[in-house]
């Protein structure tokens, strides 16, 4: 749903965020600020600054920042279009100009979320009047606690049941099939997609159901029918259960993550809450981002043969590039959580939880038993497979204490382990052409954020900036999205303030952060001319000092395979470099 720009932007104009984020939380002035302690991490000193001039807050201790709508957005957990309206109406702006389409789109959504919830009442009554049904959730140990709280229904043994009860509310088949409810038929007509199946809705954030899991109550096969993806339903971006156990979650500061309605409904009945289950899908970005505003640890409790797999291990990998803690709890071969606990009861499984080992160390323990690491091929094996690990984590000093770890595990030479370590990078930018996936490298994105600070402080900057740095030279890409709507913005004669610049991007996390970033660090600066000489100076030679680096390895490469055609031609664009580099190479 889009929102026009200048609508948000009038919103934003109305809106202070000094008096927003003072129905949470109290304020307090200091200064021109307003000063607390950050409700986005734990802290006893207050770090979080609210700026009314700026219209922006940022922490100092967790980095979390951004404007108005960033605060809701993270405070309330929902997307930037409902954080706008929520204020549109205190600031007496009309969102009734929304264009038709992302209208149409909504009522669409409204109308299957109702269809949904009717769908969910009607399975619910059957399940209430079918004893098989009833019978199978007991003997699951389903208990009827659960059952309500988790609205769990039961579709009748019938092609038409669900079909004709919409039929006679009015509700035609082409929006049941929207619903995914029914499935159309090569005659034209429809039939009832769940048929005698046990139903558990699937509930976003706010208890609207988006759609089904449906499972057989006997051995055959499919095991489980879901729901397609719908307009309202993306089994990629949702997780089961959270709308109920989000709060357990952020109390605990962990999330389990399992695989399974069961193995999610057991463990919750049996009183482990802070749980969730991802529904026949490896966990996706969407997800982690969703989890990560309750908590920066996650214990994923799976199948050991499955989580051993190098497959499902680089599917951790990812939540290690998302900055958050990965653990993986380990159960005895042939158990899934719901198995676990109704075997061996709660306590057995939190002891299981507590011997949970990080990513690290799992991944350790199982290539230790893949190769003999007391032979230099087997260390060598484990240490490559290890360092695509560890190549991923952003924090320099995490990554740095982990090839400590390594080293004397492996009995090998630190030094040695960070030289393969920068080789598992280039692997990431064979392709000269493509945007190399190399890590920023701290200073050189500092002065990139920078230019951005700078860029905030009025359309000169921007000029100068533009003047003397293209966008490809910024190799920080959040920082290169920025500087690029920067500049757009610019060229439009547009007005640039970084409340609007993070709205104009669109309400992303990261961009917010770092413009409440930016904005604090403006104010610091000092000389900003001479800062602004300074930044350039290091980013063009950091794009330099890459480039030169790629030109070796590809100058390396071509002796290799003899070509010598590309050798010289490669030498001469080297040759080249140097002359320009030159220029950039500090004199002081
Ligand atoms: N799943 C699915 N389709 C299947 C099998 C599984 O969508 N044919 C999804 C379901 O969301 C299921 C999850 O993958 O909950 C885990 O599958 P599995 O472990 O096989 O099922 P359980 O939930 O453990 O079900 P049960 O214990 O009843 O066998
Ligand atoms: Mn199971």
């Amino acid at each position: 749903m889009a929102i026009p720009q200048n609508i948000i932007d009038q919103v934003q104009d109305r809106t202070d965020i000094v008096e927003v984020i003072s129905r949470y939380i109290s304020l307090k002035k200091i200064g021109r600020n307003y000063k607390t302690t950050c409700p986005f991490h734990h802290e006893k000193t207050p770090s979080f600054i609210v700026s009314p001039d700026k219209q922006i807050y940022h922490c100092f201790g967790c980095g979390a920042g951004g404007n108005v709508f960033s605060f809701l957005m993270k405070h309330e957990n929902i997307q930037f279009p409902e954080a706008v309206e929520m204020l549109a109406e205190k600031a007496g702006v009309a969102l009734g100009r929304i264009s038709a389409r992302s209208e149409e789109a909504s009522s669409l959504a409204n109308e299957l979320y109702k269809i949904n919830d009717l769908a969910c009442k009607f399975y619910q009554a059957h399940l209430l009047n079918n004893k098989a049904a009833r019978e199978y959730l007991s003997s699951r140990g389903v208990g009827d606690e659960v059952i309500k709280k988790f609205r769990i229904g039961y579709a009748p043994d019938s092609w038409d049941a669900t079909l004709n009860f919409f039929k006679s509310k009015g509700v035609s088949a082409s929006l049941l099939e929207k619903a995914g409810l029914v499935i159309p038929n090569e005659k034209g007509s429809h039939y009832d997609r769940f048929r005698n199946r046990i139903l558990f809705p699937i509930m976003d954030l706010k208890d609207r159901i988006l759609g089904f899991g449906g499972r057989v109550l006997d051995s055959s096969l499919p095991k489980y029918i879901n729901s397609p993806e719908t307009p309202v339903y993306s089994k990629g971006r949702n997780l089961y259960g959270l709308n109920l156990t989000r709060d357990a979650i952020k109390k605990k500061g962990y999330a389990l993550i399992v695989e399974g309605y069961l193995d999610f409904i057991i463990p919750y009945q049996a009183g482990v809450q802070n749980i969730i289950a991802t529904l026949g899908t490896a966990l996706t970005v969407d997800h982690v981002k969703l989890l990560k505003r309750l908590a920066n640890t996650l214990i994923m409790v799976y199948d050991p043969d499955e989580a051993g797999e190098a497959a499902s291990l680089r599917g951790l990998e990812l939540l290690v590039s998302e900055d958050v803690n990965v653990y993986i709890a380990e159960l005895p071969s042939g158990f899934d959580p719901d198995g676990y606990i109704r075997k061996f009861g709660t306590e057995e499984f939190t002891k299981l939880l507590k011997a949970s080992k990080n990513l690290f160390e799992y991944k350790f323990a199982k290539l230790s038993q893949k190769f003999n690491a007391n032979t230099t091929h087997g260390k060598a094996n484990i240490a490559a497979e290890m360092l695509q690990t560890i190549a991923k984590i952003k924090n320099a000093v995490s990554r740095s204490d982990l090839i400590k770890k390594l080293a004397e595990r492996l009995s090998v030479d630190e030094d040695s382990l960070r030289i393969e370590l920068k080789k598992v990078k280039p692997e990431y930018a064979e392709n000269r052409n493509v945007a190399p996936v190399i890590e920023v490298r701290k200073d050189s994105k500092s002065a990139e954020v920078m230019m951005l600070a700078l860029s905030l402080g009025g359309a000169e900057y921007i000029s100068k900036i533009e003047k003397q740095l293209s966008l490809e030279e910024f190799k920080d890409s959040s920082v290169r999205d920025v500087m690029s709507a920067i500049f757009d913005l610019h060229k439009d004669n547009k007005e640039i303030t970084a409340a609007k610049l993070i709205n104009y991007l669109g309400n992303r996390g990261e961009d917010a952060k770092l413009i409440s970033e930016a904005v604090n660090l403006l104010d610091i600066m000092e000389d900003k001319e001479k800062a602004l000489n300074d930044c350039v100076a290091k980013i063009k030679k950091d794009n330099m000092d890459d480039r030169r680096n790629r030109l070796q390895e590809a100058i390396r490469a071509a002796h290799k395979h003899k070509d010598e055609e590309a050798c010289k031609k490669l030498l001469s664009e080297y040759n080249d470099l140097l002359k320009t580099s030159k220029a950039y190479t500090p004199t002081a």
